[in-house]
């Protein structure tokens, strides 16, 4: 329903950001289809995975990079929390650094989730992804400890740490009870070498489409 409701929410000629995930996978299949149908021309979408890239190719969707796009008009993409401000976690799918980069190059960024992926506080149900450059991986763990969390460098389920497009490793955070300073520790994050971003999307979304039992519901930033 979020999918579908967000693919009405393209205008021909737009410039979007396809986010990645089991949700965009809706969305990407409406708006194929509204581009198949002649209902949409001169859509152009900047894709934030391989993943993604792969499937916007089969349904016909044009694809651009981020370099030849410039600004885009909307990102659409899923989100592993959304909290009452509309401030993120992302990154379960390991796409976090495209989707932030992505994200942060539109003018207007669309949310679609389910009604379980809105928490009181970030870090409530999702750890947090970090994504670090593989030299000297392990040497976050008990410096990510020390902030608080439960780290854990997330396997590849090959005997080898995941990898994400970026060729990097990911450390899920878990944080009892939440994080207490997102912006904190968002900051904090940035500061350590070796660290490439984390899925805290702070003040990046600008509206929501959450799909619930009674249908769906739009939210806003502010
Ligand atoms: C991908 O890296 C993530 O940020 C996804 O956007 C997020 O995990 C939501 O995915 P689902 O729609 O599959 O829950």
């Amino acid at each position: 329903m979020a999918g579908s409701d967000a693919a009405r929410s393209v205008a021909s000629g737009m410039r979007l950001g396809l986010g990645t995930g089991s949700t965009v996978a809706h969305f990407l299949e409406h708006l194929g289809a509204r581009i198949a149908g002649g209902e949409l021309s001169g859509v152009v979408g900047v894709p934030t995975s391989v993943r993604t890239e792969r499937a916007a190719r089969k349904l016909g969707i044009a694809l651009a990079t981020l370099e030849e796009i410039g600004t885009l008009d909307l990102t659409v993409d899923g989100a592993d929390e959304v909290d009452p401000g509309l401030d993120l976690v992302k990154g379960l799918g390991g796409a976090l650094l495209r989707e932030k980069m992505v994200a942060q190059a539109s003018v207007r960024m669309l949310v679609i989730v389910d009604d379980s992926k809105l928490v009181g506080r970030l870090g409530e149900i999702a750890p947090l992804p970090v994504e670090v450059v593989p030299f000297g991986h392990m040497s976050h763990v008990g410096w990510l400890r020390d902030l608080g969390a439960e780290p854990r460098v997330r396997d590849g389920g090959n005997g080898h740490p995941y990898r994400t497009d970026n060729g990097n490793v990911i450390i899920d955070c878990h944080f009892t009870g939440g994080i207490e300073d997102s912006a904190g520790l968002e900051r904090r994050l940035g500061r350590r070498a070796g660290v490439v971003e984390c899925g805290l999307f702070l003040g990046v979304a600008t509206e929501a489409v959450v799909a619930g039992v009674g249908g769906v519901r739009r939210m806003k930033r502010g």
